[in-house]
């Protein structure tokens, strides 16, 4: 990089020329209205359009005009994007306060790129456990591989939590057309007890295999769920261990402890450290996916990953879909100050991908301070939420279109369905359209009146507009598309976390929480009245738990 680039990236992100020219710039652009943007410019919802990898994005409807997007593109410049995706695949440990390396990307690798750790191509490995698990993934779907008791595996339950759970969950559901139906699959993650009840009450364990999905393998959760699971199943076979094995597989980096809970580390799946939690449902750890849908179809998925990484190296700022889709998040996040994104997909198969998306964009993307340490003085990752359409507009969609808060909206929707069922899917994009078209250009109070409405009623029924949103289209929901989608978002994490100058794949936020569990575990379960020296508050809820569980 060039000395006086170099100079920019290395300066505080508000004081980047370009971040400042977008200040001055926000103060015109906040006071334009869609209605107007597209009524001036005919071309608009054709021109603020980008197709890539088969996925089409219409930004158009976004609170923008080509100087935004221009200032926006060279904001990614000021901020080094490119030297930082360059570091990202070259496998630098741009995870600077865990000191690795960040290579989701090498995880979709075709076979024969070379990607180097610490001077080691990682992409044979990767190949290896993918073949692994393919081969066991054939023989439990086949029947091949079978139960202690010579029955075969019907019920596959994954026990997890967070990255280990997240997208194995959002997978098996956003893949279920794909899924081998004669196979049920469920997903444990909660530490209460609720989960694991619920998941086996009607399973037979001679028919069950458990996979206990760890990157620690010493998550409390997790952890204790798999002891749970290992009760009950050793139990269905009248105590003898020798069932563990056919039973239980798992997937983590950490064979030490796999096989200290009694897993042979025969059947344990590994992914490595460079493969941070919230990115690896496409490691290993989407052993439960590739049982259910196949390994075919799972390597469709990785394809589809692997096609939009290649776009998101290559394409220039202004035609990449992860990087305008994650620059419009800045510009929405710290110039209009918007605290959240909803994201609306419109396909009852990706019920769960607002819930997986909250991981991966607020693990990441939720820092106070900068890669060296100092305090932002700017908004970093909004928060994320949503439901599928078009269930999101008979309950929260109101605050979205006449509220007081700005919330920008994904739209997600495919041309084709799954399950063509008379006119639902018609009616499904009829109302994805008309939401979008309803929050950008809203229903003027002489719309209103024009209507016959009476006066007091009339500011009621105005909607102002101008709430912005971006419309992802594809064409259809397949494996290869679901890990377009997926790498999209990861891609526009990334992206924003570079403007922000932050680390995205650290987690540190999680820590306090869980070591003050630990030292309050005991309490709780102590025979004698235990020193409490916690808060008033604390103490006294501890107290009162003890009188009503102890009697
Ligand atoms: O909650 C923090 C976290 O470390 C997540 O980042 C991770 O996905 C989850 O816990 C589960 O961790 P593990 O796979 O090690 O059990």
């Amino acid at each position: 990089m060039a000395e006086a680039a170099k100079a920019l990236v290395t300066r505080r992100p508000r004081k980047r020329p370009a971040w400042r020219a977008l200040e001055a710039h926000y103060k015109k652009v906040r006071e334009l209205h869609l209605r107007h943007m597209f009524a001036d410019d005919a071309q608009r919802g054709e021109r603020l359009t980008v197709e890539a990898t088969g996925l089409f994005l219409d930004y158009s409807k976004n609170r923008i005009t080509d100087e935004t997007i221009e200032l926006l593109v060279q904001l990614a410049e000021q901020s080094g994007l490119r030297d930082r995706i360059d570091a990202t695949f070259r496998g630098d440990k741009i995870n600077v306060t865990e000191n690795r390396a960040v290579l989701h990307i090498a995880l979709r690798a075709p076979r024969d790129a070379s990607i180097l750790v610490d001077g080691h191509n990682v992409v044979p490995d990767v190949h290896a456990v993918l073949d692994k698990m393919a081969d066991f993934c054939n023989r439990v779907r086949n029947g091949e591989w079978k139960g202690f008791t010579g029955k075969r595996i019907r019920n596959v339950i994954n026990i997890g939590i967070g990255g280990s759970d997240l997208g194995p969950v959002m997978a098996y559901e956003a893949l279920r057309h794909y899924s081998e139906r004669s196979m049920t699959f469920r997903f444990v993650s909660n530490v209460d007890a609720t989960d694991f009840a619920e998941a086996v009450h009607d399973l037979d364990p001679a028919e069950t295999l458990f996979i206990v999905s760890s990157k620690t393998f010493t998550t409390l959760e997790t952890m204790a769920n798999a002891h749970t699971a290992r009760e009950w199943s050793v139990k269905g076979f009248g105590g003898d261990e020798n069932s563990v094995s056919k039973h239980f597989v798992a997937v983590s980096t950490n064979a030490k402890e796999v096989a200290k809970f009694g897993i042979d580390t025969a059947n344990m799946f590994e992914f490595w450290d460079w493969v941070g939690g919230r990115y690896s449902m496409d490691s290993a750890i989407g052993l439960s996916t590739m049982l259910a849908i196949g390994p075919d179809n799972f390597r469709a998925m990785l394809d589809g990953f692997h096609q939009m990484d290649e776009h998101f190296r290559s394409a220039p700022f202004e035609r990449n879909l992860p990087v305008l889709m994650g620059l419009l998040g800045v510009w929405y996040a710290d110039f209009f100050e918007a605290e959240t994104v909803a994201v609306l997909p419109y396909d009852q198969y990706l019920k769960r991908f607002p819930a997986y998306l909250q991981q991966l964009t607020m693990e990441s993307n939720g820092k106070h301070v900068t890669l060296d340490g100092k305090e932002v003085t700017y908004q970093t990752g909004p928060i994320y939420w949503g439901e599928p359409g078009t269930n999101g507009q008979h309950s929260f969609y109101q605050l979205i279109h006449q509220g007081t808060k700005l919330i920008p909206c994904d739209f997600i929707a495919f041309t084709e369905t799954l399950n063509p069922l008379g006119r639902h899917h018609d009616m499904l994009i009829a109302n994805v359209f008309a939401q979008a078209e309803a929050l950008a250009f809203g229903k003027t109070a002489e719309q209103v009146k024009a209507e016959g409405t009476p006066d007091w009623l009339v500011p009621h029924r105005v909607f102002e507009g101008n709430r912005p949103s971006n419309m992802i289209l594809a064409e259809r929901l397949t494996p290869e598309t679901l890990g377009k989608l997926v790498a999209l978002y990861e891609h526009s994490v990334f992206t924003q976390g570079a403007i922000w100058k932050i680390d995205s794949f650290d987690q540190w936020g999680v820590e306090l929480g869980k070591v003050l569990a630990q030292r309050i575990i005991p309490e709780l379960e102590s025979a004698e009245e235990p020193p409490l020296n916690h808060d008033s508050s604390t103490n006294n809820l501890i107290r009162r738990y003890r009188k009503a569980s102890h009697g």
